[in-house]
């Protein structure tokens, strides 16, 4: 990342008064948790995370992907937020109006002091029935799961609990995808962080943003399809490149 892309980030950035920061699997990456491209390991490591986190997987073997859940559930509750979580928080203290739009089903953007995140993929701590569709107690934390295990049963119709995540194959929740889009086409910037943007709704919303004429921030090691229409590549890891732009925009304020 040179000092001349970090300065014009800055610029756009403090000059922003409704941004989105949009933010994927990299975001967490620097707490720890796995995205679905990582390596699964132990006892998971010869299923494929894309083939575990669909509607057949679940119905065919609900031991088997209410355990993995667990697995990441209790993955998720080890881990920290990083730097560039907190930094996303002190840009929306600096600059009430944000919305922050996640792709990702942890909880570290409300820990790192985030306020109100749009969830287009759902959440690990929000399970639900699969049959009458009810909010379902979340189960206590027990230890690591050693392997499959039965979901809890449903209080009104007894149908087994499941994750209240987004699986492939499956629509986004209305709500939140309605908030994401109308964020995004009134923003001044979208600052897009850690996403592959190969995953579909979700990698729409920067778009949407810069085909309404906004400009487009990217922090991410490596090129994404989303390099072509950002006005800034910031090639670098999220928890190291969100400060520094935080301190860049705003030299008084202080960011994790
Ligand atoms: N900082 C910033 N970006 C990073 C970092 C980091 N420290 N480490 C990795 N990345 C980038 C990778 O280069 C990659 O582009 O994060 C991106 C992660 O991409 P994906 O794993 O595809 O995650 P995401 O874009 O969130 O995937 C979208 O697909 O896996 C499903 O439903 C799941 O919400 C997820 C969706």
């Amino acid at each position: 990342m040179s000092a001349g892309d970090l300065a014009a980030a800055a610029r756009l950035l403090a000059a922003a008064t409704r941004p989105v920061v949009f933010t994927g699997a990299g975001m967490s990456a620097e707490s720890g948790v796995p995205t679905f491209r990582d390596a699964q390991v132990g006892l998971w490591q010869r299923f494929d995370p894309a083939q575990l986190a669909t509607p057949a997987a679940f119905h065919a073997d609900p031991a088997l992907v209410w355990g993995w859940y667990e697995g990441r559930r209790h993955g998720v509750r080890r881990a920290a937020p990083n730097p560039g979580h907190r930094a996303v928080a002190a840009i929306q203290a600096r600059l009430p109006d944000t919305v922050v739009v996640t792709q990702n089903v942890d909880d570290l953007h409300e820990r790192g002091g985030a306020v109100a995140p749009v969830r287009l993929h759902g959440s690990l701590f929000a399970p639900r029935c699969s049959g009458c569709a009810r909010p379902a107690p979340l189960p206590d934390a027990a230890g690591e799961p050693a392997g499959p295990l039965d979901p809890p049963a449903c209080a009104h119709c007894a149908a087994p609990v499941r994750p209240g995540v987004v699986w492939f194959g499956e629509a986004l929740p209305e709500a939140a995808l309605a908030a994401a889009v109308e964020a995004a086409s009134r923003c001044d910037l979208l600052l897009t962080v850690g996403t592959s943007a190969l995953v579909h709704p979700a990698a729409e919303i920067p778009l949407v943003a810069a085909r309404l004429g906004a400009p487009v921030v990217q922090v991410n090691p490596v090129p994404t399809p989303l390099d072509a229409v950002c006005a800034v590549n910031l090639r670098g890891p999220a928890g190291e490149v969100l400060p520094a732009l935080v301190r860049a925009a705003w030299p008084d304020a202080s960011a994790g």
